[in-house]
C-alpha cells in the first residue's frame, strides 16, 4: 500500500518507497532511528528492497524477543542469527540464475518487477525499457559498477508519465534561456562556455558608503559600469561562443540586466541558475571545461553541440542541446507528469529500476521475486538445523520462521487470505517448485474479474505460480543484502543491554 505523507512544511508526498517513507517518520527512539538508518543504508547499497529489509529486521527482532523471554542469552541468539544469515546468502546464491548484461530481457524483466510495487506500475512499459536503456549505456561487458551520479532525471510538469523519455545523443536543463532582453533562444553550431564567474559589476570587499551627490558622479559610475560589462561581453563574443551557461552566484547578481543587453545584441544565448552540483554533470557531458575567470575564458574550453534550443513541450520549456561533439558517458532523461506530486514518486521509482539495474551490473545474477526466495531459503535453513544441536538449532529454527515475514506480507497486502497463501507456497516447494511464490499482478485480475470470489473459495493455484514463468524477477543482490542488513542490525541490537541518555 501506498502512504500519504505531509511534511512540517506542509508539502504533501505519496510514495510506496520504503526508504523515503520512514526518512519522513521522525523517530525519536535511538532503536527506531537504526531502522531508520538500515533502510537508508538498503538504499545506499542497492537502492532497492527498502521497505523488505525493515519488515525482516523487524520480523527478527520479533523471533529474538520470543527466545529472549525463554531465557536465552542473547548472545548465542546473536552468534546463531549471524551464522543464520551467511547459510542464507548461500542458499540464495545457489538458487540465483547467472545472467549477461547482453541479455536486456532479462533486464527489462528485473526493472518491471521493481515498478510492479508502485503507484507507477501502470507505467512500467515505459518506464522500465528507459531504466534499462540508460544504465546499458554507461556499462560495458567489464564494468563493476555504473556511477547514478552520470543519469540524470529532468522533472517538467506536463502530459503523462508515459511521455517521459531518455534524450538521444543530447542534454536537458532544468533551466530555460533568458528571454528579458530579446536573446536567441535558438543557435546552430553552438559553442557552449560554461562560466563561473559573474557578470554583473563587481562589489567592494568590504562594506564601503559611496555617497553620490550630483548626476555628474551618477553618469560616471554608470559610464564605468559600462565599459566594464562591456569589455566583458566583448571579449566573450570574440572567442565565438555563443551559448552562456553561467553558474549560480549568492555573491551578486550572475548577470545583470546591462549585460544580458550586451549578450543579446551578440546573439548569445544564456542560461543563468547553473547549480554548482550540476557543474560536473554538465562539463562531463558537453566536454567542456569550467570557466572560473574572464582571462581564462578561451575556446579550446567550450563543448560543441549542433543545436541548442528552446522547445516548448506539452505545455512546459525545456532547454535541450542536441548534436553535442564528443558527447561523455551521461544519460538525460526528461521525466513528465501531471503535477509535482506525481512527478517526484516518478523520479524515485524512476531511481529504484535504475538502482535494480545496476545491481545486475555489479552482480550478475537474478532471482525470483513473490516471496519464493524466502520461502525456499526458510525450509534449507529448517533442514540444516535439523543437523544442529541445542539452543542453536533452536535459533536458526527461528530464523528461518521469520524469514516466511516477506510471502505473509505480500498476500496481506495484496488482500489476501495470508496463512492460505504460506501453507500452499510450503506445500508447492515441498513437492520441489523451489520458485512458487505469489504473483500480486494474476492477484489483482482476480480481484478485478472475479470479485474476490476465487481468493475466497481458496483456489490459490492461479494465484501461487512459477515466479520466474511470471516473470516476477529481482536481482540476486536485492535480496542477499537485505538479509546480510537486517541481521547485522537484528544482532547490534541485541548486544545493547542497557540504554544511557547522555546529557
Ligand atoms: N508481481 C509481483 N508479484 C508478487 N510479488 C511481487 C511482484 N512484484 C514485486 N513483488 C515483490 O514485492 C517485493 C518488493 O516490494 P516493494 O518494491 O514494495 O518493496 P521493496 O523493494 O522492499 O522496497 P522499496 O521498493 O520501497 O525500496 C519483493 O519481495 C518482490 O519480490
Ligand atoms: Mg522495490
Amino acid at each position: 500500500m501506498d502512504k500519504m505523507i505531509q511534511t512540517a512544511r506542509g508539502e504533501l508526498i505519496i510514495t510506496n518507497d520504503g526508504a523515503t517513507i520512514l526518512k519522513s517518520t521522525q523517530a525519536l527512539h535511538p532503536a527506531a532511528k537504526m531502522l531508520v538508518d538500515l533502510s537508508a543504508a538498503q538504499d545506499v547499497e542497492v537502492g532497492d528492497g527498502t521497505t523488505s529489509v525493515v519488515i525482516l529486521a523487524g520480523s527478527l527482532l520479533g523471533a529474538a524477543q520470543k527466545m529472549l523471554a525463554k531465557g536465552i542469552h542473547p548472545t548465542m541468539i546473536a552468534q546463531s542469527f549471524t551464522k543464520a544469515s551467511v547459510k542464507a546468502v548461500e542458499y540464495l546464491t545457489e538458487m540465483s540464475i547467472p545472467i549477461q548484461l547482453s541479455d536486456s530481457a532479462s533486464l527489462l524483466r528485473a526493472a518491471s518487477t521493481s515498478l510492479n510495487s508502485k503507484i507507477m506500475s501502470q507505467y512500467s512499459s515505459t518506464l522500465a525499457p528507459i531504466a534499462v536503456a540508460a544504465v546499458s549505456r554507461l556499462a560495458t561487458q567489464s564494468s563493476s559498477d555504473v556511477d547514478l551520479r552520470d543519469i540524470r532525471i529532468v522533472k517538467k510538469v506536463g502530459g503523462t508519465i508515459e511521455d517521459t523519455e531518455l534524450v538521444e545523443n543530447g542534454l536537458v536543463l532544468h533551466q530555460n534561456a533568458i528571454t528579458d532582453a530579446g536573446g536567441p533562444t535558438r543557435v546552430e553550431s553552438a559553442k557552449i562556455a560554461l562560466i563561473q564567474f559573474q557578470l554583473s559589476a563587481p562589489k567592494p570587499d568590504m562594506d564601503n558608503v559611496v555617497i553620490v551627490s550630483n548626476y555628474l558622479q551618477m553618469d560616471k559610475i554608470n559610464k564605468e559600469k559600462r565599459r566594464y560589462l562591456g569589455n566583458l561581453c566583448i571579449k566573450i563574443k570574440k572567442t565565438g561562443c555563443n551559448v552562456l551557461l553561467i553558474q549560480k552566484s549568492i555573491l551578486r547578481d550572475a548577470v545583470d540586466a546591462l549585460a544580458l543587453q550586451y549578450l543579446s545584441q551578440m546573439k548569445i544565448l544564456v542560461v543563468k541558475d547553473i547549480e554548482r552540483d550540476e557543474i560536473q554533470f554538465l562539463s562531463k557531458t558537453l566536454g567542456c571545461k569550467p570557466i572560473a575567470d574572464i582571462e581564462a575564458f578561451s575556446e579550446e574550453k567550450f563543448g560543441r553541440a549542433e543545436l541548442v534550443d528552446d522547445v516548448s513541450r506539452l505545455g512546459s520549456r525545456l532547454l535541450k542541446i542536441s548534436g553535442i561533439r564528443n558527447m561523455g558517458p551521461t544519460v538525460s532523461l526528461v521525466a513528465m507528469g501531471s503535477n509535482k506530486v506525481v512527478l517526484d514518486e516518478c523520479e524515485r521509482s524512476l531511481h529504484d529500476a535504475l538502482c535494480v539495474v545496476r545491481c545486475l551490473v555489479k552482480k550478475r545474477a537474478l532471482i525470483g521475486g513473490g516471496g519464493a526466495p524466502e520461502i525456499h531459503v526458510s525450509r534449507m535453513l529448517s533442514e540444516y538445523a535439523n543437523s544442529l544441536k541445542g539452543v542453536e538449532s533452536y535459533c536458526f529454527h527461528a530464523y528461518a520462521e521469520a524469514l516466511e515475514v516477506i510471502p505473509v506480507t505480500l498476500a496481506e497486502n495484496a488482500g489476501l487470505d495470508a496463512i492460505a497463501i504460506v501453507t500452499e507456497l510450503r506445500n508447492r516447494h515441498a513437492l520441489g517448485e523451489r520458485n512458487a511464490g505469489i504473483n500480486v499482478r494474476r492477484v489483482s485480475l482476480h480481484i478485478c474479474y472475479l470479485a474476490l470470489a476465487i481468493a475466497h473459495s481458496r483456489n490459490l493455484k492461479g494465484l501461487v505460480s512459477d515466479v520466474l514463468d511470471e516473470d516476477v524477477v529481482q536481482p540476486l543482490l536485492v535480496s542477499t543484502s537485505a538479509v546480510e542488513l537486517a541481521t547485522e542490525t537484528v544482532c547490534l541490537l541485541l548486544k545493547i543491554d542497557d540504554y544511557v541518555q547522555a546529557r
